[in-house]
């Protein structure tokens, strides 16, 4: 394909939402992509979906929050596409609470995918991509990193969490010839935000999917979006505590 040197790709968390149409559009740029997530028939239905386009899919099913299971499966499918050019820890998951009510169960399960989850999957791809001397990390974190949300504190933490991480992985990785992206999308309309109102300058996933892949294109650092959106969480992230703490909770 021109305009990119990327053939192959792994991506977390493809059976729905910004995954599935990341993955979609990967393959529609000429990559073939491995799609992992914990449901099989789902990622069967978007590897189907991708093959009717004429693309290529490989179908992972993994439990992110398992290292020694994501860390064998994005070995093994490297070994199996002869390389991995772009691995991209999406899986995510939010659990919207008052600090007051939060349960345990919520608090594991968003740190044993948003930070176990892509945490393995990016160090498992890390010794290929060295020896090879060339890769791509893409971690996809949230506009939520920028500040911890009220009802959102460890979900807003774990993607802090996975912002800073890629940025220290991005200057001991970019001499070794690996180029990392955070990505940072605002709402977008999928599974994770169901039942709620429209959220303020939502998203479609294919919107927020073409963001993303414009991003890995453009070899961006950090990408946040939508502009708007995100000038508004930079902003947030400027101000002191003493404004912040009511500015929020006014916001709640
Ligand atoms: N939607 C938004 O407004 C928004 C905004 C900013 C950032 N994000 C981030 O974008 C990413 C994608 O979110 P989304 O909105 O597309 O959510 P989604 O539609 O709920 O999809 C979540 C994906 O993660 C996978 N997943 C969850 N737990 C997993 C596990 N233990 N192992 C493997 N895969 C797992 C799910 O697949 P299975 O259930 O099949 O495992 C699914 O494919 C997340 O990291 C999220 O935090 C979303």
């Amino acid at each position: 394909m021109a305009g990119h040197d990327l053939h192959t790709a792994f991506i977390t968390g493809a059976s729905c939402g910004i995954g599935a149409a990341l993955a979609k559009a990967l393959a529609r740029s000429g990559l073939h992509v491995a799609i992992a997530a914990r449901r099989e028939p789902e990622l069967q239905a978007v590897a189907e979906a991708i093959a009717r386009e004429g693309g290529r899919a490989t179908v992972v099913p993994v439990d992110v929050s398992d290292p020694v299971a994501v860390t064998t499966a994005v070995q093994r499918t490297a070994r199996e596409l002869g390389g991995l050019d772009l691995v991209i820890a999406n899986a995510g998951v939010a659990a919207q609470r008052h600090s007051a009510k939060l349960r345990w169960d919520d608090c594991a399960t968003m740190l044993g995918v948003n930070v176990i989850g892509a945490t393995a999957t990016l160090v498992a791809a890390i010794p290929a991509m060295v020896e090879r001397g060339r890769g791509h990390l893409v971690g996809v974190s949230s506009i939520a990193a920028y500040r911890g949300l009220p009802k959102l504190a460890v979900y807003s933490a774990s993607k802090a969490y996975l912002s800073a991480m890629l940025e220290g992985m991005r200057v001991d990785l970019e001499p070794c010839g690996i180029v990392v992206t955070d990505v940072r999308p605002g709402y977008v309309r999928t599974a994770m935000n169901e039942g709620a109102g429209r959220l303020p300058m939502e998203l479609q996933p294919e919107q927020a999917a073409q963001e993303i892949l414009d991003a890995i294109l453009a070899r961006k650092a950090v990408h946040a979006f939508p502009l708007p959106v995100a000038a508004a969480m930079r902003s947030a992230a400027a101000l002191p505590r003493s404004l912040w703490t009511p500015l929020a909770r006014k916001l709640v």
